[in-house]
């Protein structure tokens, strides 16, 4: 394994990919999905095994509305199931100092799903091991927009000159405040694209492709972008 120093303080995971392993299989889309539920939670709990601070994944877009209805809804049960199994696991969760934040704009979600995902947030709000970020309903341009507003309102109240407004201020509106900028980006499925994910904290990120399909994504291979991760020179614009 690599070695702790190169590992990265903050992956982010565009879990890509469920819909055509459904239909290479001759299944439904939402079979893919589900099956791409047990693969993020065996990643997540991997990743806070090999002590990674701060996993985010990329589990419903702003775009993905967009999608037929059933497929939407399928996706949302999904969610529901998966918040019902962490309120079950919660000992486990805690013994590994999860904590669990949801990014997105919640309020464009089913009531019911916010309510759970509140509480959720809130069972582990005192773990500090390893944060684990839900982006459902999120999007990076919404996100900047966000913070944008609550800036100029600032600056309407007079709280704020606009001289005062920088990248620190920027990154504090976002939904992932107080978290460092994401160090590696992973992507299956083949795609090679942001897809408005994480698009203010990736600036600087490490990009890292793969043709796997999300629901056959393994340890394997998160263990295989670490490890091109630390063989990766950043340079930040400098020599
Ligand atoms: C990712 O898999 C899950 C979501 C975007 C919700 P896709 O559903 O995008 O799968 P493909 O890209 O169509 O195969
Ligand atoms: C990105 O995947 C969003 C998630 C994985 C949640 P998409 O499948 O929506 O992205 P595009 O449409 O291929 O760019
Ligand atoms: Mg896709």
């Amino acid at each position: 394994m690599t070695d702790a120093e190169k590992l990265p303080s903050h992956v982010g995971i565009i879990m890509d990919g469920n819909g055509r392993w459904a239909r290479q299989k001759g299944l439904e889309r939402s079979e893919g999905h589900k099956q791409g539920a047990e693969v993020f939670r065996d990643i997540c709990t991997h990743a806070a095994d090999i002590g990674i601070k701060y996993v985010t994944f990329y589990a419903f877009s702003t775009e993905n509305w967009k999608r037929p209805q059933a497929e939407v809804s399928s996706i949302m049960d999904i969610f529901r199931t998966f918040l019902k199994e962490a309120e079950d696991r919660q000992q486990e969760n805690e013994e590994r100092g999860l904590r669990f934040r949801f990014i997105g704009d919640i309020g464009g979600i089913p009531e019911d799903i916010a309510v759970r995902v509140n509480a959720l947030e809130e069972r582990s709000s005192d773990k500090t091991k390893t944060t684990v970020n839900l982006a459902v309903n999120y999007g990076g341009r919404d996100e900047i927009v966000r913070a944008v507003r609550r800036i100029a309102e600032m600056v309407k109240k007079g709280e704020a000159e606009p001289s005062d407004i920088d990248g620190a201020m920027i990154s504090g509106g976002l939904f992932t405040a107080g978290q460092p900028d994401a160090d590696l980006i992973i992507r299956p499925s083949g795609e090679q694209r942001l897809s408005n994910f994480l698009i203010w904290q990736s600036a600087y990120a490490e990009f890292w492709y793969s043709d796997v399909l999300w629901p056959d994504f393994t340890k394997d291979d998160f263990d295989k972008a670490l490890e091109a991760y630390a063989a990766r020179s950043r340079r930040f614009g400098g020599i």
